[in-house]
């Protein structure tokens, strides 16, 4: 049987770490460094010829230049199939042009992974008004729900959970992980006047005073989400939430001020942060090995 090699971009080596443990696959290493000029440097250590490459890329914002340059290499080496490991796939929330004039970047990085990897893995995209990932991407997609393994954390570590989804499109993860843990589960619903503008109704929760308030979303970047919603439970007599996150993105000073009205925040580890608690090693690896050739 050919042996999966995991090739961390720079950023992800301690996550693909935990991926290469969780698989039993094997652990490349790549040489990246600047020229005086800026441009990138590029060598992976271990021959591809013939193997499965899962290139692990914590952020393709920042490096999507180094993801293609390395993904081309991998074919020049031989290697059979390379797949994007994005445990957070980011470019998935301007789906739309709001305004005119505006660029519908989830569209073109769709088009640019789809010309770049053979497939694509990754952990709940933010899908709002595409309902699927092939709906954008032209190469096979795996998208993972993390919504299991939170919500076995929560059963195990919240006693008498609410469960709480700011907006309507968090009842998908909201309603399963309830489903999970037993508990009741509430809906708000969030206007957004701006990128740090956030407004949170809430219907009266009273029937369920005394549990303990848990807000689950997939993404938090502003923090701003969370911390209106956290404003609003106060406001009905609930103590402080604890808020579970798929993506810790967090940006700025987002999470010191989320911190501050939460009880504790947790998160999956898709994006490097102090938060995480919960791992998708796991979830990804067994994903990839169900790939394995033999
Ligand atoms: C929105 O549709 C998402 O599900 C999250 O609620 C949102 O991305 C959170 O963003 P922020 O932390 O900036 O409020």
């Amino acid at each position: 049987m050919t042996l999966r090699l995991v090739l961390p971009l720079p950023g992800s080596e301690a996550f693909s770490v935990r991926l290469a443990a969780a698989g039993g696959f094997e652990l490349g290493g790549l040489e990246f460094r600047r020229f005086p000029d800026g441009e990138r440097y590029l060598r992976i250590d271990v021959d591809p010829k013939g193997r499965p490459v899962d290139i692990v890329c914590p952020n393709a914002d920042e490096h999507f230049l180094t993801l293609a340059f390395v993904a081309d290499a991998l074919r020049d080496l031989g290697a059979s199939e390379v797949t994007l490991v994005a445990p957070y796939l980011g470019y998935m929330r301007q789906d739309a042009r709001f305004r005119p004039g505006e660029a519908v970047t989830s569209r073109t990085f769709a088009r640019l992974v789809s010309c770049t990897v053979d497939r694509l893995i990754t952990v709940d995209p933010h899908l709002h008004r595409f309902a699927r990932l092939e709906e954008l991407y032209e190469i096979p997609c795996i998208a993972l729900r993390a919504a299991p393994l939170i919500g076995a954390w929560i059963a195990r570590e919240v006693a008498s959970p609410l469960i709480i989804g700011p907006d309507a499109e968090s009842e998908q993860w909201a309603a399963e992980i309830a489903t999970q843990c037993g508990a009741p589960y509430a809906v708000l619903s969030k206007t957004r006047r701006g990128d740090r503008d956030v407004q949170i109704a809430m219907p009266d929760l009273g029937l369920h005073g005394g549990r303990q308030p848990i807000l689950i979303d997939d993404i938090a970047s502003s923090g701003r989400t969370l911390i209106a919603a956290s404003t609003e439970l106060r406001r009905q007599g609930f103590p402080a939430p604890v808020c579970v996150v798929v993506h810790a993105i967090f940006g700025g000073d987002a999470f010191s001020k989320a911190s501050a009205e939460a009880l504790r925040i947790v998160s999956t580890d898709t994006v490097a942060h102090a938060s995480n608690t919960i791992s998708v090693a796991s979830l990804i690896a067994d994903a990839l090995a169900g790939l394995s050739p033999g």
